[in-house]
């Protein structure tokens, strides 16, 4: 099953991704950690990246379109795919519809701008294997430190009050008439993405099992 997960930044689109992965046995693809790994290693597309990253906008979509080209001949997605994060433009999901990609099903988890803020501002991630927290509604067992590989868990930059604003607006300018996109398709389930996390889960899974 091929799958897009669509929603606000902080809706909670990588934590449940995580799970359907698992369930579906199929990889997640998120645009939003191949860049962020790709500034890590500081490859060319990583340091055309930065700048937009830490202010909170959308990377050029030529850029994004390219990473997904490549990462979707991979044998993995042959099963099938979560994409979180892609398409974030109405230019984006044209060129994957280029590609011949087919489709089955859009979630959109939708969570307010106010749960965004509270969510985006309390998350913290580590900085050496990506785990993600948060400090209220998921702390790691020792502060700062990973649960996982004893890591150093940080903010990320695009988490300050100011950037998730940014980020927020560019959503809703750029990202919302996806759901229109997607809509007339007869693609596009919404869940409300407010509620513990084992709750959505259930709603993502009871969308992807829904007869269209
Ligand atoms: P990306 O990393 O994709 O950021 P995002 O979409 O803004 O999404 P997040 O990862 O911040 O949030 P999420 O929805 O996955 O929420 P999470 O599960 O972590 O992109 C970053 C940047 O890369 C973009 O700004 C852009 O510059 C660039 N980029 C990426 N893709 C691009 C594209 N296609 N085109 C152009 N540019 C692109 O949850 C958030 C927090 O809430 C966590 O702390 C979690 O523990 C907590 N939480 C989750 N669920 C719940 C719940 N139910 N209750 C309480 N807390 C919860």
């Amino acid at each position: 099953m091929n799958l897009i997960f669509l929603g606000a930044p902080g809706a909670g689109k990588g934590t449940q991704a995580e799970f359907i992965s698992d369930y579906l046995n199929i990889p997640t693809i998120s645009t939003g950690n191949i860049i962020r790994d790709a500034l890590k290693s500081g490859t060319e597309v990583g340091l055309k990246a930065k700048d937009y990253i830490d202010k909170g906008l959308l990377v050029p979509d030529e850029v994004v379109i390219n990473i997904i080209k490549s990462r979707l001949i991979e044998s993995d997605c042959s099963k099938g795919f979560i994409l979180d994060g892609f398409p974030r433009t109405v230019p984006q999901a044209e060129a994957l519809k280029e590609m011949t990609i087919l489709i089955d099903k859009v979630i959109d988890i939708d969570v307010s701008d106010i749960e965004v803020e509270k969510r985006l501002s309390g998350r913290r991630v580590c900085s050496s294997c990506g785990s993600s927290y948060h400090i209220l509604y998921k702390p790691s067992k020792i502060e700062d430190c990973c649960d996982r590989c004893s890591g150093e868990t940080i903010q990320r930059k695009d988490d300050q009050t100011e950037t998730i604003k940014e980020r927020l607006k560019v959503y809703h300018n750029q990202t919302t008439p996806l759901k229109d996109y997607y809509k007339k398709q007869n693609k596009l389930f919404i869940i409300s993405g407010e509620g513990k996390v084992d709750e959505i889960t259930k709603l993502t899974i009871e969308a992807i099992e829904r007869k269209v």
